[in-house]
């Protein structure tokens, strides 16, 4: 599936670079780019993402025909991105359970464990990509107190040593399995989600072009946007945004 791959040892950003390759011709899609060290990874709302030795780093770019036809569904990929990355982690950690939330945060024991950054990329945006951020045997001591907190590394809940790499052939097949998948039945994804949705039957707040929504969560719709039921009843489609608080 993938045609083209680049190892680098050291990166400022795995996408930052990925972006840059977008219109060069010798750069066939889907391609991955991997770093051993990245030294300013971006997160998502202009934030920055802690690694270390232990957190794998990558950027999958696709450009359009790899892709739906239709543009407007290219940000789901987001929640497909996040599936693929549950299913691998799921099954490393199991019998541990491991949820996304929403739109793509894989989230294990209570933390965060890996983040999803897509972005598009090309003169005429017609690449996609799919950044990675994965804390597989991230030592998180050494981590800001903030990530301390809120972050998880698999190796401190997998019951046998994990190798930095060593999921990554896995996660691009799931990858490409779901992006098969997604291309011909969007609503499938919706269901995927569901079975592991944190946030589905919570209360919840979101930040959402600058003001705050409460209300429960019903999960996602067939388009990727979250449902939340206001107290008046109403109920909202939120396309994007930031979920900053949760009830247990
Ligand atoms: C988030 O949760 O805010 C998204 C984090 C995404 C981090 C990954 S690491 C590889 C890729 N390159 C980047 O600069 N960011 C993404």
């Amino acid at each position: 599936w993938l045609r083209s791959i680049r190892w680098v040892p050291e990166v400022d950003s795995t996408n930052r670079l990925a972006k840059s390759l977008a219109d060069q011709a010798d750069r066939p899609t889907p391609m991955l780019i991997v770093a051993k060290s990245q030294t300013q990874g971006r997160g998502r709302l202009g934030r920055s993402w802690f690694s270390d030795s232990g957190t794998l780093t990558f950027s999958l770019m696709l450009a359009a025909p790899q892709l739906a036809a239709d543009r407007t569904r290219w940000p789901q990929l987001a929640l497909v991105a996040g599936l693929a990355v549950c299913d691998v982690v799921g099954e490393v950690v199991e019998p541990v359970a491991v949820q996304l939330k929403w739109p793509n945060d894989v989230y294990l024991a209570g933390g965060k464990v890996a983040g999803v950054l897509i972005e598009t990329a090309g003169h005429d945006n017609d690449h996609v990509v799919i950044g990675i951020g994965l804390n597989v045997a991230t030592d998180l001591s050494k981590a800001p107190a903030e990530v301390q907190q809120r972050a998880r590394s698999i190796r401190d809940y997998a019951d046998h040593p994990v190798e930095t790499f060593a999921v990554l052939p896995e996660i691009i097949d799931r990858i490409a399995v779901r992006i098969a998948d997604w291309r011909t039945d969007s609503a499938a994804i919706a269901n995927d989600f569901s079975k592991v949705c944190l946030l589905r039957g919570r209360r919840v707040a979101i930040d959402t072009a600058g003001q705050t929504l409460e209300g429960a969560c019903l999960g996602i719709d067939g388009d990727g946007a979250l449902r939340v039921r206001r107290d008046d009843g109403e109920v909202v489609e939120v396309r994007s945004g930031e979920v900053v608080r949760w009830s247990d």
